[in-house]
């Protein structure tokens, strides 16, 4: 992906690398932090490891956007078209999955708002927006007709546009304002098991 995206785009200012954003250690220098369509794993503990390891690399009072796919557009699709229907079989709404297809290949994790908005939070992001983004445009149309096979004007694809913040520097403290549960500096609600708030049933976060 970093090389593709080099190929297209050479600039001064611009740096590309390949890494697990699972682990990114990268440290907290960067303005904004902006993720498409990445943080779909199987494995519920590897996205919470993603967002967490993105917010790492974002400064204190940075900024973070994000394009989530979410399980309920592959439903609602279903709910919507009559030719679509067979599709639900595919929607695991309890897992919040999308289980493996003959167009995708491959079965993920697609959040639902409000799991994913208690996600970002355990990640310790504030100021969470989120809003309907409906991939009309020809060139994502197509695209979804690549991948999964859509067709039709009212069968549209749908993700989750998120934006949130990164805690600004508290002054007093030289460090990120935190929410500061039971009273401690960071408690991560996540402990990397998967057992944060909103934690998906075990079997789906079972891990590969
Ligand atoms: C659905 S594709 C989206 C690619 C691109 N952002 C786009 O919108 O066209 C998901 C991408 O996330 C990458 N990915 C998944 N897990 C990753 C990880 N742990 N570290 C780095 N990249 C990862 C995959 O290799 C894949 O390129």
């Amino acid at each position: 992906m970093a090389r593709v995206a080099a190929e297209r785009l050479q600039h001064p200012r611009v740096a590309y690398c390949g890494k697990d954003t699972r682990a990114l250690e990268l440290t907290a220098e960067y303005d904004a932090a902006v993720v498409i369509n990445a943080v779909l794993s199987d494995s519920d503990v590897d996205n919470r490891a993603m967002l967490r390891s993105v917010y790492e690399a974002i400064r204190p009072g940075g900024f973070f956007i994000g394009l989530f796919p979410t399980i309920f557009a592959p439903a609602d699709i279903g709910f919507c078209e009559e030719r679509e229907r067979w599709r639900l079989e595919l929607v695991d709404l309890l897992h919040s999955r999308y289980c493996f297809d003959e167009h995708v290949g491959a079965t993920h994790i697609l959040y639902t708002p409000l799991r994913l908005r208690a996600i970002l939070r355990e990640a310790e992001f504030t100021a969470v927006h989120m809003e309907v983004f409906f991939c009309e445009s020809p060139c994502l149309r197509e695209e979804a007709a690549r991948a999964y096979g859509l067709e039709g004007d009212d069968a549209v694809l749908y993700e989750l546009l998120v934006t949130c913040r990164k805690p600004p520097m508290h002054p007093d403290r030289g460090n990120s304002l935190h929410r500061g549960l039971g009273g401690g500096d960071r408690q991560h609600a996540g402990d990397g098991r998967g057992v944060g708030p909103c934690s998906l049933p075990t079997s789906a976060n079972g891990d590969m």
